[in-house]
């Protein structure tokens, strides 16, 4: 199968293969990243995000099919991120497998990328003991969801405000580190103290997250309580009067207040159902920290962990394959070459 990512600022392709013994495989695995074009602004431009996924599309799928040594026409179905992301940019991509799909007249599959974090713990490796407790902590999402064999996930909580990757992002810039923020932030957080500050934990009562108040604590932290009210309020410091140890100490302080936020989440939910596996993706979960974290609350539980490798947990097109390849074994049906591109997942607000 080859399968397309476009939907917010990596263009790609990925060739995934099931094996005679029944696991879903990777035979290449390419993406071209934009981070250099977006860093002067600190975080992707949409504009300049679409241009450069039209410059990329067509050399990554070559290179996908170069690496898997195939050619175009030895592929059996195409797989898309169709949905959520930035419009602009999901085009790009949407257009492009569906150009290939009808050309070669195969199956085609249009992915719901958060599915696709969702369901990265099953490539290099045979189908899953289901139904499993499944976390999404990426840029644009923090959900739990149920995943059952025979049909999509459920959701079960969700982020009433900041997704994960966007609360490291925004405290990345505040500590006056560059975009990415989220690695940088976990960089810095390797030489600071992570107790030097209590972050508040938003105990709002359900499965749900909040970050907003922990970004606020953090941006209090780094710049003093504002002085003045509404629109006379002013900060009365900025990163720059901090030494790097006590930038450091906020970057250990955040990362593990929101690791723990994510953490008690999960122990609420595994109290409630307890799955016998738990499958984690999306960018966050390449942080090592929170590695550590999910991998001593499956051993606790007896739980079999599906973490995908780093490579899989940042936004690649793999994870498409595996997607699609779970929608194959669910029994369903391709996707007509007529489902459009669209902004918002179906499946992190199915339950809202
Ligand atoms: O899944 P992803 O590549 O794109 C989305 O679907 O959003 O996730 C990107 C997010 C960004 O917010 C990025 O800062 C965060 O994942 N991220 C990290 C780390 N690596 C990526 N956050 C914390 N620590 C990391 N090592
Ligand atoms: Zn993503």
């Amino acid at each position: 199968m080859l399968a397309i990512e476009s939907s917010c600022d990596e263009t790609a392709a990925a060739i995934v293969e099931r094996t005679a013994a029944g696991a879903l495989s990777v035979r290449s695995n390419v993406v071209a990243s934009q981070f250099e074009l977006h860093r002067r602004y600190a975080g992707v431009v949409p504009e300049i995000a679409s241009r450069a996924h039209l410059e990329n599309i067509l050399p990554v799928v070559h290179e996908a099919l170069a690496t898997a040594q195939l050619t175009l026409r030895e592929i059996d179905a195409v797989a898309v991120g169709v949905r959520p992301g930035l419009i602009g940019s999901l085009l790009v991509g949407v257009s492009a497998a569906k150009a290939i799909a009808w050309s070669l007249h195969k199956p085609f599959f249009g992915i719901d990328h958060v599915e696709a974090h969702l369901w990265s713990g099953v490539l290099e490796s045979e189908c899953p003991a289901l139904p499993a407790l499944g976390l999404v902590v990426s840029g644009g999402h923090t959900s739990m969801f149920t995943l059952q064999a025979s049909s999509a996930p459920t959701l079960l909580g969700w982020t009433i405000d900041d997704a994960l990757g966007e609360a490291f992002d925004k405290a990345a810039f505040m500590l006056g580190l560059s975009h990415p923020g989220g690695p940088n932030l976990e960089r810095l957080a390797r030489t600071g103290n992570p107790e030097a500050h209590a972050f508040p934990f938003a105990n709002i009562g359900t499965l749900n997250f909040s970050f907003s108040g922990l970004k606020t604590a953090m941006l209090y932290a780094v710049r003093g309580v504002p002085a003045g009210r509404g629109r006379t309020s002013h900060f009365t410091r900025s990163h720059e009067d901090l030494t790097e140890q006590a930038k450091a100490d906020l970057a250990a302080s955040f990362q593990r207040a929101a690791v723990r936020a994510i953490l008690r989440r999960l122990r609420d939910a595994h109290a409630l159902h307890p799955y016998k596996a738990l499958f984690v993706g999306g960018g966050v979960v390449a942080n090592n920290t929170l590695r550590h974290e999910l991998m001593a609350f499956a051993l606790e539980r007896s739980m079999e962990l599906r973490m995908p490798q780093q490579a899989y947990c940042v936004d690649n097109a793999a994870m498409i394959g595996a997607a699609a390849w779970m929608r194959v074994l669910r029994g369903e049906p391709s996707d007509p070459l007529t489902i459009p591109a669209q902004p918002v997942s179906r499946l992190a607000t199915a339950a809202s």
